[in-house]
Parts: structure tokens; sequence; C-alpha cells
């Protein structure tokens, strides 16, 4: 049976009021011989306060919900761990949910985490659903009236915050590492079609070749799903198309790439250079170390939950809907070699 405050005000000999008081550390004057025995009856009886009731109280239950697409993609692990600790720090407790990137799990997330009285959620939209889907999801987010934020994907159409990697320059820099290291016949293994992210990261790729002259050719992308298994479909496509290096949009298909190099006797980077996005915990741990473009995680992730908490606990700040993004970083590390260009198509792609 749990322990109730009637419990403890009677075994401390006062009324509930003078307990609620006394635990909530209200500044009123109480008589430290009071407090004292409330204080001892609430430890003798184990009490602890019923966090439902105390929300329908406050109005507020000092929890906030995170939907991320794929929790088996460490980059979300990774993310979802730094917005807890964040969360966690700023006096609130997360509860979280798993899409499988798709919109629909979004949406019944959504519902879940409004049922639940959550103050605020922070949610990567998933990238696979109808256009009905999509607007109903976006629609449901509005009719929740509670503070909401994206991180690391956004619904553009929205006019609500996001913290989000700049996506275009993390595209760029990773392909104008492979040019300066010679390579010009260059594939992509994209993220989801649609996905904001990933057209992003092709249009900093497309940047890259133009300032080199080279011509955008759309025979060398491979339209993947950011899986390690759309990683391995992609390789034999691109070798078939005499690529002398691979930017993945995203180190899990860079590892899917990996494998199936492994099963063709092929080497990294002998035979082809590889690029990859995120810079995930086992990017430095494989052989050859990945070379990938890193997102920062970290600050990210403790922006997007300053920016939630900031609207939770003064909700008259007017929202800033413009993106707040972060800059990636390239990590040189082994999967990438220097090539003569003249060797190998050099010039053209
Ligand atoms: O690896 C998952 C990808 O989806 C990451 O690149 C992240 O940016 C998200 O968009």
């Amino acid at each position: 049976m749990r322990v109730t405050i009637k419990d403890v005000a009677r075994q401390a000999g006062v009324s509930t009021s003078t307990v609620s008081l006394v635990l909530n550390n209200k500044p009123v004057s109480i008589s430290q011989e009071t407090r004292n025995a409330v204080l001892a009856a609430a430890r003798e009886l184990n009490y602890r306060p019923n966090q439902l009731a105390v929300s329908l109280v406050t109005q507020k239950s000092k929890t906030l919900g995170l939907i991320i697409p794929d929790n088996s993609n460490l980059f979300f692990a990774q993310l979802s761990k730094h917005i807890e600790t964040a969360v966690n720090a700023a006096g609130y407790t997360l509860i979280y949910g798993n899409s499988n990137d798709s919109v629909r799990t979004d949406l019944h997330y959504l519902h879940i985490f409004g049922d639940r009285g959550v103050d605020g959620i922070i949610i990567s939209p998933s990238a696979f659903g109808t256009p009905d889907e999509y607007w109903s999801c976006l629609s449901f987010i509005y009719s929740l009236k509670l503070p909401v934020v994206f991180i690391d994907r956004s619904m553009e159409e929205s006019n609500l915050p996001s913290v989000l990697p700049d996506n275009f320059t993390g595209g760029y820099i990773a392909t104008r590492h492979l040019l300066d290291q010679g390579h010009r016949v260059i594939g992509c293994c994209t993220g989801p079609a649609n996905l904001n992210s990933s057209e992003q990261r092709l249009n900093g790729y497309r940047k890259a070749l133009d300032e080199y002259g080279i011509p955008f050719n759309p025979t060398l992308i491979y339209q993947g799903d950011f899986s390690t298994e759309s990683g391995q479909k992609a390789l034999p496509y691109l070798l078939g198309q005499n690529v002398t290096a691979v930017f993945a949009f995203n180190d899990m298909m860079a590892f899917g790439i990996y494998k199936e190099m492994h099963s063709y006797n092929l080497s990294i980077p002998g035979d082809l250079s590889i690029v990859g996005f995120d810079d995930i915990f086992f990017a430095e741990l494989i052989q050859p170390p990945l070379t990938t473009v890193a997102q920062p995680i970290a600050e990210m992730a403790a922006e997007v939950v300053k920016t939630l908490v900031s609207q939770i606990e003064t909700p008259s700040r007017e929202i800033n809907a413009v993106p707040k993004t972060f800059s990636p970083v390239l990590k040189v590390r082994g999967s990438v070699r220097k090539i003569d260009t003249k060797q190998h198509n050099g010039g053209t792609q």
C-alpha cells in the first residue's frame, strides 16, 4: 500500500498542509522541531510523493519526451545519451520512444507523450511516411500545445525551433577531401529520399565537384536508407561505375561497405577509399579507422535541451524558429588514400 501524505502527517502529529510545506521547502515560518518531525516521519515511512498527484496540482510532470528514428544506430544512441544527461541536469526526467524511422510511429509516440502529460518533446522526425502521415504528424504537434523542438532533422514547414548539423558543409568537406586526395570518380551512398539532411549532403558533394570543374554524374549516386544493409547493396553497383572512392552519408552505411568489401576480398583504402558521416563510436575502432564527418553530438544535445527547457520555464519568451546549426568536422583517419589522378580516369566522373 503506497504511503501517503496523510500517513506522514499522522506519524508526525501535524496537518497534511504542514507536511506539504516542509517537504516542498516552502519559505514559511515552521519551527525547526516541526520540520524535523515531518522529515523523520517521511524517512521512517519511506514516503515518496505521488508524481501523478503532484503534476495534477502543479500542471507540470517534470518529464520530457524524446522520439528518435533508430536506437540501433549508434548516432541516435549517443545522441539520446547526451540528451538524457542534459535533461537530468536540468531537473527533468526523460522518457523516449524509437520510431524505426516511421512517421506513423512518430505520431503514435506523440499521442502517448501527450497522454502522459510531458512538459515538452524533442523529436528527430522519421524519414519514411506518406505525405498524409507527415502532415497529420505536424498538425498533431501543433494540437498538443506543448513546447516541441527538432533535433538533427526538422520538419521544414513548421515554425518550430530546431537544432541541426550543417549538412551542406558536411557533404562539401567530405567530398573536397576525396578530391584533394586525387579522386575524380566519387560515388555517393545517400540517405533516404526526400530527407532534407541527405539532400543537403548531396548538395555539398555537388558544390565540391563544381569547384573542381567536374560535372555531376547521377549514375554515381546510389539511393541508400542509412542502414548498414543499404551500404552493402551500394557497393557492387558503385564498383560497377568504376568509382575510386565512396562518400557514405552515414557511418552505418560505411560499415556496410566495409563488410561487403571484405566479402569481395577487396581492401580499404587500397582498392576503394571511403568517407562516412556522423563519427559514431566504432568509426575509429574498425580497421582501417574510418575517415568521417563528425557531428558535434554532445553540443547539439545540450543545445536542444536548453532550448526546450527555456520554452517550458519561460513560456512568454518568443519562440525563435531559426534553426541553430552546428559545424561538422572532418576526422581524417585511415580509409582514404591519395591516388594519381591521371591513372584513374582523371578529370572526368
Ligand atoms: O545515421 C543516421 C543519420 O540520420 C545521421 O547522419 C543523422 O544526421 C540523421 O539524419
